[in-house]
């Protein structure tokens, strides 16, 4: 473990003083170390880079490799944050023995400090699996987009009274398997406000109100790099998209015009050198070199 990393016992304290913790997903080593420097508490590398960093319509497609690939880069990155892998779809569906070997690879060639897996059922003998190998796992139940067809679309979880309970058992079904924290997505207020009263371990919410532990956001959201039409629980903080865009357009605009590269992007040389220099170059034009 990295020195000065947060450790799970730390987690579960600020739970214990109510402490809000602030997690957000990272991809990259810029978008990484902005992050640490910001304080952020854990960085999810979440499989969410299918759709925000690798162009795909869904988190399904994301591999193993492409999710060690990203998780290496912001682990070598930071030292404070909790940095976890997030298991892609696929890695866990097969058995526990399956699911552990990827979670094995999640930490020894990605550098993650633990895992998250979403879901319950199968999921519950999958966590305590890998628990058992030594590796905390956090679990993630509401919404969970790997399963997004099953669950009939992007849409709120728990809305009805049985489902609700399904939700409050599901959670604390994961927590019996040994999660040290739980995502929550797209939960009425009231649902994971129980939730998060019922664990010991720390709710991270996302759509899921004030009342959770702690809050992620996906990083492309919350600095508008991502546009158009966001789920009710996004806030932009930032406008990066039109800003990234505004500044490729000057620059087009400059090269294609002359204005850039101006003399203070350029690099000079001595003017005895560039006598030599361009005395050469006429030699050469009268030996018809
Ligand atoms: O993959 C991801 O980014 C996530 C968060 C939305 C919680 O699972």
């Amino acid at each position: 473990m990295k020195p000065g990393k947060l450790t799970l016992t730390q987690l579960a304290d600020m739970k214990g003083r109510g402490e809000k913790i602030v997690m957000v997903t990272a991809y990259d080593a810029p978008g990484a170390r902005l992050a640490e420097q910001a304080g952020i508490d854990i960085l999810l590398v979440g499989d969410t880079a299918a759709m925000v960093v690798l162009g795909h319509e869904s988190t399904v497609p994301v591999t193993m490799d492409e999710m060690l690939f990203l998780t290496r880069t912001v682990a070598r990155t930071v030292e404070r944050p909790l940095v976890v892998g997030d298991m892609p779809f696929g890695s866990f569906s097969v058995s526990d023995e399956d699911a552990v070997r990827n979670a094995v690879r999640f930490v020894k060639e990605g550098g993650a400090d633990v895992v998250k897996l979403e879901g319950a059922g199968p999921s519950l003998s999958r966590a305590a699996a890998i628990v058992a190998a030594g590796i905390p796992v956090m679990g993630h139940v509401g919404l969970t987009p790997q399963t997004e067809t099953m669950l009939g679309g992007f849409k709120t979880q728990g809305r009805t009274a049985a489902k609700a309970r399904r939700l409050l058992s599901d959670a604390l079904a994961l927590e019996a398997a040994g999660c040290f924290s739980i995502v929550l997505e797209a939960v009425p207020t009231p649902v994971a406000a129980r939730i998060t009263e019922a664990l010991t371990v720390p709710t991270i919410g996302i759509g899921a109100g004030p009342e959770c532990d702690g809050q992620v956001l996906v990083y492309h959201d919350l600095l508008g790099l991502t546009e158009g039409r966001a789920p009710r629980f996004v806030k932009r903080y930032a406008n990066l998209a039109r800003d990234i865009r505004s500044a490729l357009t000057t620059y087009a605009d400059e090269v294609r015009s002359g204005a850039y590269p101006a003399t203070e992007h350029t690099y000079a040389m001595p003017e005895d050198e560039l006598e030599l220099f361009s005395a050469e170059r006429v030699e050469q034009v009268h030996r018809g070199g």
